[in-house]
């Protein structure tokens, strides 16, 4: 009981939903809508930055609805959809009470999340004239989830560990989006609040992936290890990103060959592999990666990508 009211305690003092300064920027007449370099290298591939403003200023527009979509996508398609299902004893496994409660608080910092994205994509819209051109309407995280190659893997598992998975990475995300300066103020402190709660998902996620191994047997700590490589393969794909990025190439003039080239060029400058070590550091913290054959698996995946990390 008291691990409940303490995590009620933390959640009325610090989620974002809850702090009246929330949403100061959806007022403010002006907004830099430069999509930050740091977040995509497409922007950084010199026939992009060569590009006069009404264009680059299309393609940011364009980037900003992606990232806000995304955002909205993975908050409640993916992540509520799992912490309802703990909430309910739906998932892979049935949780102690204090995760199941503290599920809730997940679900309304995430219906806040997305709501606060959508916001801020109609700013960037107010602010460009740009509308979005059309938004995808999955990303890697939902594929991963619905990954369904294995027979034997019970789907509730594949979306548990895809929701864990990714909220470790993307607090780290984030982070890096929140100390982003040279670009909106308003972008930054919407990663500044989005933050805030992502610390407490993360370690909510960490405990719920700890509680399910410790209480795995044997069959569902192989099931782990088969089915961990799938996860993480359909998750640091960007075949979406760059499908979408393409329409958006040929939208302000590139031919389909030049916008191939460019994405291809710039799709070698984009390393995912912190965004990879971030997973692996996780699972290994959850101590998954001391199961041999998911230790195993890991180092193969690792091998593959050619990600070295000094694991402790
Ligand atoms: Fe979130
Ligand atoms: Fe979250």
């Amino acid at each position: 009981m008291n691990s409940i009211i303490d995590d009620a305690k933390s959640w009325f003092a610090a989620a974002s939903v809850r702090q009246t300064k929330m949403g100061h920027w959806i007022e403010e007449a002006d907004l830099d809508w430069r999509f930050p370099i740091e977040m995509n290298p497409l922007l950084s591939h010199p026939a992009i930055s060569r590009l006069e403003e009404e264009r680059y200023r299309f393609l940011c527009a364009q980037l900003y609805h992606k990232y806000m979509h995304d955002i909205c996508i993975t908050e409640t398609d993916v992540i509520n959809k799992v912490a309802l299902d703990i909430a309910y004893g739906r998932a892979a496994i049935s949780f102690p009470d204090a995760i199941r409660t503290a599920a809730f608080s997940v679900v309304m910092d995430e219906a806040f999340h997305s709501y606060a994205a959508r916001l801020f994509s109609f700013r960037i819209q107010y602010v460009t004239g740009v509308a979005p051109m059309f938004l995808p309407q999955t990303n890697a995280l939902v594929e991963a989830m619905q990954f369904r190659g294995l027979e034997q893997v019970p789907p509730g598992l594949v979306s548990l560990l895809s929701c864990c998975i990714s909220e470790s990475t993307f607090t780290q995300e984030i982070l890096v989006a929140s100390r982003l300066e040279k670009y909106s103020q308003q972008f930054r402190m919407l990663m500044v609040d989005h933050l805030r709660d992502e610390g407490r998902h993360c370690s909510f996620f960490r405990k719920v992936l700890e509680f399910y191994w410790q209480a795995a047997n044997d069959e569902m700590r192989n099931h782990v290890a088969e089915v961990l490589p799938h996860i993480l393969e359909a998750y640091f794909d960007r075949s979406i990103e760059i499908e979408f990025e393409k329409v958006v190439l040929c939208e302000i003039g590139f031919s389909p060959s030049q916008a191939d080239t460019i994405l291809k060029e710039a799709n070698r400058l984009q390393s995912n592999t912190s965004r990879v070590r971030n997973a692996l550091e996780f699972l290994h913290s959850v101590r998954v990666c001391e199961h041999e054959k998911t230790g195993a698996q890991m180092a193969r995946f690792m091998k593959e990508r050619g990600v070295e990390i000094e694991l402790h």
